[in-house]
């Protein structure tokens, strides 16, 4: 069966060494490319693809939403996530759905970073925060505070997810004075070399620090961490290799092994 990744820049994608590994665990050897895909050539990419037997498609910047209109189903907790980063061959076409949730949440069990009764603090309030936002509700936090810059979109995303449990939205000067036993960075600023300016002391005594980011995109975050005395820090190449490991479930109905995988990478 034939795999690939589908993205726009999509050079630097880990997908195929991440599945190679995965399919080497059951003595199995898959067809995985990167196929450079620009947004004007998405629709007829995807029914180019599904009439050449391709299997499954990981999806990444910047169709994770342009898709869902591509797909003949998407599950529920895509929908929610407001993204598709997986799509799972059907006769008819693609199934959407989306494991960077499931993905995330997995990482933090396998660290053993607890949500349950802490007080967990994501920054962050785009695509990437809004994947992982109904996970963390279910994991039934203390409270869960979801700061960023632009103070809109917090208090949107509190309205849209109230269903699934309470969020308090507020931008990141009003972190002042507060404590957090666990903060996620789900912002794209360590991009540019830089991280968010937030004010004092908010990492809780024992606290730990998770970034979705990694590589070089980590490490402004990781030096503030450092500096908040943070207990532990933690990268999001684990997200990244059980999103995967996720994504290889629904396609092949066999779930890979993790760490050896997480620790290849970062060799
Ligand atoms: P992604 O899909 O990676 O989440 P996004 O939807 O563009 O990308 O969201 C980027 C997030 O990083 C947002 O929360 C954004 O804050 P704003 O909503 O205020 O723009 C945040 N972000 C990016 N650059 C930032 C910066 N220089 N300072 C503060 N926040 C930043």
């Amino acid at each position: 069966m034939k795999y690939a990744v589908l993205g726009q820049p999509v050079d630097h994608s880990q997908s195929p060494r991440i599945h190679a590994l995965f399919a080497a665990q059951f003595g199995a050897e898959l067809s995985f490319e990167k196929i450079e895909v620009a947004p004007e050539a998405l629709v007829e990419t995807l029914k180019r693809l599904h009439a050449e037997g391709y299997g499954g498609l990981s999806i990444t910047l910047p169709h994770k939403l342009a898709v869902i209109a591509q797909c003949g189903s998407v599950a529920e907790r895509a929908t929610i996530a407001g993204a598709v980063n997986v799509l799972i061959r059907t006769e008819s076409g693609w199934n959407g759905d989306n494991t960077d949730g499931e993905g995330f949440m997995r990482d933090l069990a396998r660290l053993n970073f607890e949500i349950a009764g802490k007080r967990v603090l994501l920054l962050g309030a785009g695509g990437a925060a809004r994947g992982v936002l109904k996970p963390l509700l279910d994991a039934k936090p203390a409270e869960l505070t979801l700061s960023n810059r632009n103070p809109w979109k917090p208090e949107e995303l509190a309205e849209q997810f109230k269903a699934y449990g309470r969020l308090r939205p507020c931008t990141h000067l009003a972190l002042k004075g507060d404590r957090f036993d666990v903060v996620v960075n789900a912002t794209s600023v360590g991009h540019t070399g830089t991280f968010l300016k937030l004010p004092g002391q908010i990492v809780a005594a024992g606290g730990v620090c998770y970034d979705l980011s990694y590589g070089e995109a980590f490490k402004p975050f990781e030096a503030w961490a450092r500096s908040q005395k943070a207990a532990r820090i933690a990268d999001g190449v684990g997200m990244l290799v059980e999103q995967a490991s996720s994504s290889f479930a629904l396609w092949r109905g066999q779930r890979p092994q993790t760490p050896a995988v997480i620790e290849a990478l970062r060799a």
